[in-house]
């Protein structure tokens, strides 16, 4: 089943008087397993389409499907629910609580379910992406790369479908950045799909497809 899929995508964002079509009829689809890297220039909509993608905006119109159900009309409960349990985010700020350790940030998209093997989980995720024996330091004991592998970790508690990524090495140097893209790879020969938006010609070189959208249109 095509775990997510954009059938005519149309994002217009109306402030006072100004209206702007970011997306104008997107249509893409994720494949299990598959890495997709969406390109193109500042202002081109990649943002736009990424949160559209993750559940964390409606398209003015248009479709997405999770998993091969419609979900743009159901409510923000439905939605948060569908989102929980389906998709992963990774983020160039990396967005860890500073005052928690790796293995708390890791746990906190569990914390109010009843999810007993989470922390079981949450531990094996982190020794996963080479971090096992830094369970228990907080962000700021952590590099740029660990802390980008901490929320790769979270970002895979709940085994999503799906991982979104906006310009996830936009923060690293260049080898660290390689470290967090092959830990990509093997996220996704273990079945995950991958989105990862960016301006890093190096994640092109990691992806199975590269799209590349332009005022709002993929090319
Ligand atoms: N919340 C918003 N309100 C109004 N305009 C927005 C908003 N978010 C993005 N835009 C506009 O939509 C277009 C696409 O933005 P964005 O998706 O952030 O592009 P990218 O991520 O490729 O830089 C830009 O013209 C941007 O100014
Ligand atoms: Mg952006």
């Amino acid at each position: 089943m095509t775990p997510l899929e954009l059938r005519g995508v149309e994002k217009t964002y109306e402030t006072g008087s100004e209206r702007v079509r970011a997306l104008k009829g997107v249509d893409v689809a994720i494949e299990p397993g598959e890495f997709v890297s969406i390109i193109g220039p500042s202002g081109s909509g990649k943002s736009t389409m990424l949160h559209i993608l993750g559940l964390l905006d409606s398209p003015t119109a248009g479709t997405v499907l999770l998993e091969g159900r419609d979900v743009t009309t159901l409510s923000e409960t439905e939605r948060t629910r569908a989102r929980k349990h389906s998709i992963g985010f990774v983020f160039q700020q990396f967005y860890l609580i500073d005052s928690l350790t790796a293995l708390e940030n890791v746990l906190l998209p569990t914390v109010y379910d009843r999810d007993r093997d989470a922390t079981a989980r949450a531990e094996s995720l982190l020794d996963r992406v080479g971090l096992g024996d830094r369970l228990d330091h907080t962000p700021d004991e952590l590099s740029g790369g660990q802390k980008q592998r901490v929320a790769i970790a979270r970002a895979l508690i709940n085994e999503p479908a799906v991982v979104l990524a906006d310009e996830p090495t936009g923060n690293l140097d260049r080898e660290t950045g390689t470290d967090v893209l092959e830990e990509f790879a093997r996220i996704r020969d273990q079945g995950v799909a991958l989105v990862c938006v960016t301006h890093d010609e190096l994640v092109t070189e990691y992806a199975d497809r590269v799209v590349e959208i332009v005022d709002g249109e993929l090319r």
